[in-house]
């Protein structure tokens, strides 16, 4: 019995043919592109930018854009060759198990929980921002006990400071509603996706381009706030720290990846789907934050949870303001609803390895969904939701990937050596350049995260090595082919 025993490429093949026999092979490379785009544009932009610029980086946050797509775009690469080469179900998860073993394909699914399940939580807030906002221009005002998360302070359009509720229970409300959807077998088809995504580009768009003639250029100025003498607060280590807020915006290109099973043509869907989202994505975020941070000071934006609507309110277009909101609102609940799906799959696959109970890949006999996975991120997610706030969530979240990033680009370099002659239709190019200038970008951006977040992150990290050894090591089924 070893922690570090790979499961072999061509039982992750078989177990695939067998199990996703239902899946079919319709996914064009459009529409992992659009399914990408899908998963990707979401809080990260529309509510994380103002903080990024208000706290760190000034109207430089365009350039933590730039810095946060680079790092993303290296480990994209690595990303690529994965999923050409062992296109099936549970992404970071199922390559770690093929190419560094199984512990450390435990500990990369323990941290994708940060990834999806947090990130649903975070979106979830941002959700409920938007909605508040919403409800106000209909003059109806929630009480503020429960629209807020107690260790939160949350500036609302009226001016008024809510310092600290109770609960925010609009956050809690989409995410259950969309775990009972899932439950329910709903799942986001590729045409509800192209819809979702047309919207959310045309709003990005729409965004940009009514937005530039009212940028004001005395907002640029300057452009890169001096730092004021703590790391991260603005100046190039804002620029950094910026990058690591941010960061937030690109998660989701890896989703692509999960869907290699129904990709038509897997070897080049995948890499066009992976690689042509991000590149899309980049391009639009940095015009955005550069139309955003023109429009409105960057230190309006403190505290400001739904910094798209206050610099939108700048045009005058107010009969588009709704419009805009209601299409954020759509755009955040395909996210939402992709991450929670995507939570569910990888402990599915973990629990179907035997590294978690069976609780997990239970399947509901009515509508073959793994139910009982999905009750338990309602309640999960729901909790951080509720609870935590927003720019807390996202940090960890950012963490969360990051870490995932690096171990795939550690995973790529291992392939490499265990397995050069494995077919791989799409290689990453100049390794091991990219997949090291990978790992080193997704540390320093992990650098800049707050101290909080690392602790953090090695109090989850430790809680689920001793899972592992409590219970996973013990029930494995690749360690354990008796039982
Ligand atoms: N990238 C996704 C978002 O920004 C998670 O909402």
């Amino acid at each position: 019995m070893s922690i570090w025993k790979t499961k072999p490429l061509s039982v992750l093949l078989d177990e695939a043919s067998e199990s996703e026999k239902g899946l079919k092979r319709t996914l064009s490379s459009r529409s992992l592109v659009a399914l990408g785009v899908g998963a990707i544009i979401g809080a990260g932009l529309f509510s994380l930018t103002g903080i990024a610029a208000a706290e760190h980086a000034g109207p430089a946050v365009t350039l933590s854009f730039v810095l946060a797509a680079v790092g993303c775009a290296f480990a994209g690469l690595c990303y690529a060759e994965f999923a050409s080469m062992i296109p099936v179900a549970g992404s970071a998860y199922t390559y770690s198990y093929a190419t560094m073993g199984e512990f450390m394909a435990w500990i990369i699914g323990w941290d994708l929980v940060l990834e999806y399940a947090l990130g649903a939580a975070t979106v979830g807030v941002s959700w409920s921002r938007y909605l508040l906002e919403l409800l106000n221009k209909y003059g109806i005002h929630l009480p503020h006990d429960f629209i807020c998360s107690p260790w939160e302070t949350l500036k609302l359009s009226d001016g008024t400071v809510i310092e600290g509720g109770i609960v925010n229970l609009p956050a809690i409300f989409i995410v259950s509603m969309l775990s009972l959807l899932l439950i329910r077998g709903t799942k986001e088809s590729a045409s509800l996706n192209n819809f979702l995504v047309v919207v959310k580009v045309a709003v990005v768009l729409v965004f940009i381009i009514l937005g530039w003639s009212f940028i004001d250029t005395a907002n640029y100025t300057p452009y890169i706030p001096e730092n004021t003498g703590v790391f991260g607060e603005f100046g190039w280590s804002g620029i950094a720290a910026g990058a690591g807020t941010v960061f937030f915006a690109f998660i989701g290109f890896d989703a692509v990846s999960t869907a290699a099973q129904e990709a038509k043509n897997p070897q080049k869907g995948m890499p066009i789907g992976i690689l042509g989202s991000l590149i899309i994505c980049t391009l639009l975020y940095v015009f955005f934050a550069h139309v955003m941070t023109g429009l409105v000071n960057y230190k309006e934006f403190a505290g400001d949870a739904k910094p798209a609507a206050t610099a939108f309110a700048k045009t005058g277009y107010d009969f588009l303001q709704t419009g805009l909101i209601v299409a954020i609102l759509a755009g955040y609940t395909s996210v939402i609803l992709v991450m929670l799906l995507g939570q569910s799959r990888v402990f599915y696959t973990m629990s179907k390895d035997g590294l978690l109970p069976p609780f997990f890949s239970s399947i509901h006999s009515k509508f073959r969904t793994p139910w009982k996975t999905n009750l338990f991120f309602l309640v999960f997610v729901s909790l951080f939701a509720g609870l935590v706030p927003v720019s807390d969530l996202g940090h960890m979240v950012s963490i969360g990937t990051l870490l995932a990033f690096v171990l795939v680009c550690i995973g790529v370099m291992v392939m490499r050596k265990r397995m050069p002659d494995a077919p791989r239709s799409f290689r990453t190019p100049l390794v091991p350049f990219v997949p090291i200038a990978g790992i080193v970008i997704c540390l320093a951006l992990m650098y800049s995260l707050p101290n909080e977040s690392w602790v953090r992150l090695v109090v989850w990290m430790a809680l689920g090595v001793a899972i592992y050894f409590v219970y996973g090591k013990k029930n494995s089924k690749l360690n354990n082919p008796e039982k």
